[in-house]
This record gives structure tokens, sequence and C-alpha cells, in this order.
């Protein structure tokens, strides 16, 4: 991270476009934001290339003049417009499809477009960075990008790795995530080591979920096993399951990795674990959560009641 934060910096200083790669929940926009900030000035305007699609697409980018289609019965401005003086964050550019590709090359190129309807050229003075979670030189080479799109907006170019191929950041992230949304809680060491060997296939997006539901289901101050999401369990049980002859457990959910007695979870802990589970799957609607749970309603309520919920 802390290379990443140099890049920023240096970034930051120029108004070139930039390129950021990386996998989902990596934090493309976080790291957008950033560059954009460090100059500190105009607007930071995201334009979701996966939801700019049909017939709205170009109105929505280039904006209409009144009287432009059926509807249009005043002018609109376009999103380059508003970008006006900042940043446009153009993110999942690789969901662009190749005609408007073409017009956004145009407008690179020319520094002008016209709205739809228009007959005046308008110009617009943003800066460009574009996100995605592709391998844009294999759509280039697939020809689903066009190359000279590509070469425009990767100019300078930042890859934010997964988090499984930098397990040292996980520790100051779960810290950060801790500071903002804990109440003192802290994370031992075993449950530490576990947190920094999964592999965290939805990054630092699953990393923050993680952490806000590992503190809204204890109160602290000391995290415990019991408090991991079952799924993190479970995809931690499939990730050791080669190697790791424990964690064939038969038991859905309560596998953990390694069998040594400082990985037994308490039965109560379990039990407490999924509980909170099935009142937050179903909502709080306690009927359905007894239900999912196996357990009567009164049981249930009972149960809530002695931890004090
Ligand atoms: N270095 C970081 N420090 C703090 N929070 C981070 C960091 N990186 C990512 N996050 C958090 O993780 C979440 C996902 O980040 P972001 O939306 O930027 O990811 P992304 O790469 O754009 O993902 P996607 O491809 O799914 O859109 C956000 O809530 C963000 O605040
Ligand atoms: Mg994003």
């Amino acid at each position: 991270m802390k290379q990443v934060h140099r890049l920023i910096t240096r970034m930051g200083k120029s108004r070139f476009p930039v390129l950021i790669l990386g996998e989902t929940g990596t934090g493309k926009e976080v790291v957008a934001r950033a560059i954009h900030n460090m100059e500190g000035r105009g607007p930071f305007v995201v334009i979701d290339c996966s939801s700019l699609v049909g017939p709205l697409m170009e109105s929505e980018l280039f904006g209409y003049v009144k009287g432009a289609f059926t509807g249009a019965h005043n002018q609109k401005l376009g999103l380059l417009d508003a970008a006006n003086g900042g940043t446009a964050f153009f993110d999942e550019i690789g969901e662009l499809p190749i005609d408007m590709q073409q017009k956004l090359l145009r407008v690179l190129q020319e520094k002008e477009f016209r709205a739809i309807g228009g007959t005046a050229s308008r110009t617009s003075n943003f800066r460009i960075i574009a996100a995605t979670n592709r391998d844009l030189s294999r759509e280039v080479e697939e020809k689903r990008f066009r190359q000279d799109l590509f070469y425009r907006l990767n100019v300078m170019r930042l890859r934010l790795a997964p988090l499984r191929e930098r397990p040292e950041d996980v520790p100051t992230l779960i810290n950060h995530f801790l500071d903002r949304y804990g109440n003192g809680h802290r994370v031992p060491d075993d449950v530490m080591q576990m947190l920094v060997e999964y592999e965290w296939p939805g990054n630092v997006r699953e990393l923050e979920h993680t952490v806000q539901q590992m503190v809204a289901m204890n109160s602290g101050p000391w995290l415990s096993l019991a408090d991991l999401p079952s799924t993190l369990i479970n995809r931690q049980r499939e990730q050791d399951a080669p190697a790791d002859a424990c964690s064939s457990s038969s038991l859905p959910g309560l596998a953990m990795p390694g069998c040594s007695p400082a990985s037994i979870v308490p039965l109560a802990d379990i039990e407490k674990r999924a509980i909170m589970e099935a009142i937050q799957v179903t909502k709080g609607d306690r009927t359905m959560a007894a239900d999912l749970l196996g357990i009567g309603r009164t049981t249930l309520y009972r149960k809530l009641k002695s931890y004090g919920v």
C-alpha cells in the first residue's frame, strides 16, 4: 500500500490519463478519488460504463439540447460537462460497447463534443481516470477493446494487487476498519493469522464487510474465531482442503483449518453465531429465523434474552 501511495502522490501532480487495473474490491475507486484529491480541485464525476447501455448512453455522456428527441423538453448537460475542471472517472471501462469506445476516443482526441441534437461543439476540460477489472491488453488482442483508445488511456498505469498477493496489508486494513467500525475491539493472534491466510476473493471490500460483521456480533474487546462469518470459514476450508485432512469434516460450517486445541470453538459460541446469522439473514424476522434454525420460536426468544439481545 505504501508503494501505491507513492504512485498516487506522483500521479496526483499531473493531469495525464491514468488507467487503474485490479480485481473487484481492490480499491480502484478509492485510488481514483485519492489521485483526484491530491490536486484538490474541481468535481469528481463517476461514469459507470457498465450502466451506460442502450440509447440513453450518449445523452448521459454528452447531454442533449431541447427538442433533440421526444421527451427532451429542456436541454440537459451531460456527464462530460459536469466533469469540467475536474476528473471524469470512467469506471468499468472494459464494459464500454465498441461504438461508444469510438465516440469517447474522438472526444479525447479533439477535446470537444456535441450534445445530442446540437450543432455547436462544446468543450470540457477534464482529466480522465479509467478503471477496469478486465485484462485490457487481452481485450485489445481479442478485438473487444480498441487499441487506439487503450493507448490513450494507458498513459500512466496503476495495478492494484489482489489481497491474496499482499497478505502483509491485511493486519493494517483490519486495524484500520476496527478503528472505523469497532468499539475498542481487538483481534487475537489466532484470528489474525486466519484472516491473513484467507484468500479474500472479494478483496478489501470483503475484508471491510467481515470486520463490520465481526464487531456487530461481539461486544468486545476480544474478537474470536466464532465471530468469523461462516462463509469465510467454509471457503477457508475449501482453500485448505487438498492439503489438510482435518478439514474434511462432514459438519458444514463447523470445520476450522488445522486440528489444534486452539482451533476448537465452544459450542455456545457456535450456537450464538448461528442464531445471530439467522436473525441477520431474515432481517429480524424471528419466526423465520427460528424455522431456519430448526428450533421453536420460544426457544429462540429465550436464547436471545440470555445473550442480552
Ligand atoms: N486501501 C484501502 N483503504 C481503505 N479502504 C479501502 C482500501 N481499498 C479499498 N477500500 C474499501 O473497499 C471497498 C471497495 O473499494 P472500491 O469500491 O474502490 O473497489 P473497486 O476496485 O472499485 O471494486 P469494483 O471493481 O468491485 O468496483 C470500499 O468500501 C473501500 O472504501
Ligand atoms: Mg469500483
